[in-house]
């Protein structure tokens, strides 16, 4: 029987752990092997949601937790009824570069608003829409923060401290949600953990 709807895999993980290049290369993978694909991600994807990167990640005056949180969201909720929504309804993969984990690793786990609130405003901004499958690219924050440029934006340059909370909290959100979340262990060569990241959205495609 035929999907109604595409596939929609997340790439989650700290600065510098990776996932941009392995989404890239898996795009190239399932659109060789004839898959249509979307390749998009968080903060940034609609126009709206260019405007609003730009002061998440390079406003210079102080941003307050919730202020930084709401931006986060309304980013989300542009992003999925104007672009993610409507690809999977043309099924397509859609390969998105962070989303509602994001929220509640750095805002939550991070900055220390309540988990709980985090994942309703999250519900609210997708209107309920969750990944299929989230690949999780893990490695320590020492690692991480060394593979970032010298010039850091606003959240890249958060102390090591704050770093080590976000990996911890996304260690608790594959934790929390085994089937959904598979963590990666980005400690590793370009094309290792390319091989694990084919390994897995294999099983989810069934290929
Ligand atoms: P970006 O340059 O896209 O970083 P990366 O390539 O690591 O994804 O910047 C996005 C930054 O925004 C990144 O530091 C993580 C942060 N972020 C949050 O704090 N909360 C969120 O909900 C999202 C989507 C991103």
């Amino acid at each position: 029987m035929e999907r109604k709807r595409g596939y929609f895999i997340t790439f989650e993980g700290a600065d510098g752990c990776g996932k941009t290049t392995q989404a890239e290369l898996l795009e190239k993978w399932l659109s060789k092997k004839g898959y249509k694909t979307l390749m998009t991600l968080e903060p940034g994807a609609t126009d709206l949601g260019k405007n609003l990167r730009q002061i998440l990640l390079h406003y210079e005056k102080p941003v307050s937790d919730e202020a930084e949180m709401f931006m986060y969201l309304a980013d989300r909720a542009q992003h999925t009824q104007m672009v993610i929504k409507p690809a999977l309804e043309d099924n397509k993969i859609v390969l998105c570069d962070r989303y509602t984990d994001s929220t509640v690793a750095y805002q939550g786990y991070g900055r220390g608003t309540d988990i709980e609130q985090i994942n309703t405003l999250n519900e609210i901004a997708t209107k309920g829409l969750k990944s299929d499958l989230t690949l999780l690219f893990d490695v320590e924050s020492e690692v991480a923060q060394s593979r970032l440029g010298k010039t850091k934006d606003r959240l890249e340059s958060q102390g090591m401290e704050f770093h080590k909370k976000v990996r911890e909290g996304y260690i608790d959100i594959a934790r929390k949600n085994p089937s959904r979340v598979k963590i990666v262990n980005a400690n590793a060569t370009i094309e290792e953990v390319f091989s694990n990241v084919k390994e897995i959205v294999g099983e989810l495609l069934n290929i």
